[in-house]
C-alpha cells in the first residue's frame, strides 16, 4: 500500500491521556505515564493512537473546552514532554492524532475574556454576538440535558454569544478572516511538532447563516477544503479525520472529491451493529452498509463501536431509538442526551464472545476501526459518575493498588478507579489478561493481527452472501484477487451452514483465525459450525 495511505489499514486507539497511566503520581495520568505504556499499545498491535484533547482547558467539557490552543494542560506534561512522545510513537513505526476543536473555545480562554469586556478589542469578532437570542432558531441544541438555548447573555459584553455545546464554550465566529487565520496557525503549529493529523471536532458547525439548520454548510465544506489544501502541500502524509454525527448522505460531502477528510467517523453504523445483535439479525447491519454512499479512494471510514461519549443514538429513528434505550439501558441513570453513558463490556453483560464478535464485525467490514481504551480488556463503567465520566476512569492495569494506575493517594485519583462487581480492576486488568489463555485481550491481539495481515479489509469491496440464516451475517471482501469470506453469528444457538448450499463449492476455505499449521482446511465437504456469538475468517482459495 501507498505508504502516505497508512491510515486505510491502521487500527485506531483512543486514548484520554488522564486516565492512561500517571507518570508522576500526583493522581492524574500524564504524557509521561503515557510514554511508558507504548510498548503495551505496540504489542496489541495498533497503528494510529488517537489523544482526547490535551489543552489548558477549564475541563468544564474535559479538555473539548480549551482555554490556550498552543500549549499542554500542566496535569498532562509540557511541550517537551510532547515532542517526547512523538518520538518515542514513532520509533516505534506508530501514528499519532490529537483532538482538536474548531468549533469554540473555553469561555475561559483568553480571546473571550477580552472580546466579552473590551467591545472595540481586535478579538470582539472572534465570537458570534448578537442583541437578541431569537436568530437562528432552526438550529437544534445538542446538549439538551443541560441547555435550552443555543444563545446565552453575557453581562459584561451586553449581549447575547452563539454556542453549540455548553455555554462556557462560545462558538467562534468562523466569518472572521483573523479567526480563520489563527485555526492555521495552530494547525502549523501542533503539525511543526510532528503531529501526524487530527481529529477535528465538531466540524458541521463552523458556519452560521439565518433560516438553516446551521449545520454542514457550503461556507463550512469551503473552510475544511482551506485546510486540507495546506496539509496536501505543507504536510503531505497527516490526516484530517472528521467528527460528523450526521447521516450519511449528509457525511459523505466530508469527504468532497477526495480534497476535503481523508477519514470520518461511521455514526450511522454503530447503533445499528447493537440493534443487530439486539434482534440477532443481520439486517440493519447490512442495509446502512448498502445505503452508505461510495467515498473517494484516496478516503476512509473510521468505524468504532464505543469512544468517550455516550453511545449516541442520534442517528436512528425514534422507535429504534427508544427500543435501543430499552434494551441496552434499562436504568434511565445510564441514559444521557440522545444516547446511552455505558462501555461496551457493561453493555453486553461482560460477555467475552459477545465483545470478540462486535469487534470480528467492525473489523471485517471497510473502514478502519478504532479500539476505545479499556475495550480490549473488557473494562466497566461507573454510571453513578457525573455527565460522561462514567465511561473514562482510570485504565486498569493489574490488580494492585489503584489498578497500577497511580501510585497517588485513592482520594487523589483524578476518577474513581472501578473497584465494585464483576468488573473491578481486581477482576479485569491488562496484567492477568497477558497469562490467562484466550483472555480477552490476547484474543484482540490474535484479532488484530489477522486483520492486518490482510489488505483486502481496508481496500476491499465489500458483499453480503446470504447464508441463509438471519443470524448468520457474512461478509465477504475482495481486492485483487484475494477473497476474504468472515462469517458472524449474532445469536446465542449453535448454527451449522452446508457450504455446497451456497455455491461457496468451488472455492477451498481456509480458516485464517485458527493459528494451527492444520489452517488449511477444506471445507467444501465440511458444515460451518459456528458457536453462539462465534465467528470464522476464511480465505477463499479456488
Ligand atoms: C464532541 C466531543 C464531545 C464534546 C463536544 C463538544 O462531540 O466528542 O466529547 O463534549 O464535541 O466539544
Ligand atoms: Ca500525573
Amino acid at each position: 500500500m501507498n505508504k502516505k495511505e497508512w491510515y486505510k489499514n491502521a487500527i485506531f486507539y483512543e486514548l484520554h491521556v488522564r486516565a492512561f497511566c500517571d507518570g508522576n503520581n500526583d493522581g492524574i495520568g500524564d504524557l509521561k505515564g503515557l510514554i511508558s505504556k507504548l510498548d503495551y499499545l505496540r504489542d496489541l498491535g495498533i497503528g494510529c493512537i488517537w489523544l482526547l484533547p490535551i489543552y489548558p482547558s477549564p475541563l468544564k467539557d474535559d479538555g473539548y473546552d480549551i482555554s490556550d490552543f498552543y500549549n499542554i494542560h500542566s496535569d498532562l506534561g509540557t511541550l517537551s514532554d510532547f515532542k517526547q512522545l512523538i518520538k518515542e510513537v514513532h520509533k516505534r513505526d506508530l501514528h499519532i492524532i490529537a483532538d482538536l476543536v474548531l468549533n469554540h473555545t473555553s469561555d475561559q480562554c483568553a480571546w473571550f475574556q477580552e472580546a466579552r469586556t473590551h467591545p472595540n478589542s481586535p478579538y470582539r469578532n472572534f465570537y458570534v454576538w448578537s442583541d437578541t437570542n431569537q436568530k437562528y432558531k432552526e438550529t437544534r441544541i445538542i446538549f439538551i440535558d443541560k441547555e435550552n438555548s443555543n444563545w446565552t447573555w453575557d453581562e459584561a459584553a451586553g449581549q447575547y454569544f452563539w454556542h453549540r455545546f455548553y455555554s462556557s464554550q462560545p462558538d467562534l465566529n468562523f466569518d472572521h478572516p483573523l479567526v480563520r487565520e489563527e485555526i492555521i496557525n495552530i494547525l502549523r503549529f501542533w503539525l511543526d511538532l510532528g503531529i501526524d493529523g487530527f481529529r477535528a471536532d465538531a466540524v458541521p458547525y463552523l458556519f452560521e447563516r439565518e433560516g438553516t439548520s446551521c449545520e454542514n454548510l457550503p461556507e463550512t465544506h469551503a473552510f475544511l477544503r482551506e485546510i486540507r489544501e495546506l496539509i496536501d502541500h505543507e504536510y503531505p502524509d497527516r490526516i484530517l479525520l472528521a467528527e460528523a454525527n450526521q447521516w450519511p448522505s449528509d457525511l459523505s460531502p466530508y469527504f468532497g472529491d477526495g480534497n476535503e477528510f481523508h477519514m470520518a467517523f461511521h455514526f450511522p453504523l454503530m447503533p445499528r451493529i447493537f440493534k443487530a445483535l439486539a434482534i440477532s439479525d443481520r439486517t440493519p447491519i447490512i442495509k446502512i452498509i448498502n445505503e452508505t454512499p461510495k467515498i473517494p479512494p484516496n478516503c476512509q471510514w473510521s468505524t468504532f463501536l464505543r469512544n468517550h461519549d455516550e453511545l449516541t443514538l442520534e442517528m436512528v429513528s425514534e422507535k429504534d431509538r427508544v427500543f435501543l434505550w430499552n434494551y441496552y439501558a434499562k436504568d434511565t441513570r445510564m441514559r444521557l442526551n440522545l444516547g446511552i453513558r455505558r462501555r461496551l463490556a457493561p453493555l453486553v453483560n461482560g460477555n467475552q464472545k459477545i465483545i470478540e464478535l462486535l469487534f470480528a464485525i467492525i473489523f471485517a467490514l471497510p473502514g478502519a476501526p478504532i479500539i476505545y481504551y479499556g475495550d480490549e480488556i473488557g473494562m466497566g463503567d461507573n454510571i453513578w459518575l457525573d455527565d460522561r465520566n462514567g465511561v473514562r476512569t482510570p485504565m486498569q492495569w493489574n490488580s494492585k493498588a489503584n489498578a497500577g494506575f497511580s501510585n497517588a493517594d485513592k482520594k487523589k485519583l483524578f476518577l474513581p478507579i472501578i473497584e465494585e462487581g464483576r468488573f473491578s480492576y481486581q477482576q479485569i486488568n491488562v496484567e492477568d489478561q497477558l497469562i490467562i489463555p484466550n483472555s480477552l485481550l490476547l484474543k484482540m491481539r490474535r484479532l488484530i493481527a489477522c486483520r492486518k495481515k490482510y489488505e483486502v479489509f481496508s481496500q476491499g469491496t465489500c458483499n453480503f452472501p446470504n447464508l441463509g440464516n438471519q443470524s448468520i451475517l457474512a461478509i465477504k471482501r475482495e481486492f485483487k484477487g484475494e477473497s476474504i469470506l468472515a462469517i458472524q453469528n449474532l445469536s446465542d444457538k449453535i448454527i451449522a451452514i452446508n457450504p455446497l448450499e451456497y455455491n461457496l463449492k468451488k472455492s477451498y476455505l481456509i480458516d485464517i483465525l485458527e493459528n494451527n499449521t492444520k489452517n488449511s482446511t477444506n471445507y467444501i465437504n465440511d458444515e460451518i459450525r459456528l458457536e453462539p456469538y462465534g465467528f470464522k475468517w476464511f480465505l477463499m482459495k479456488k
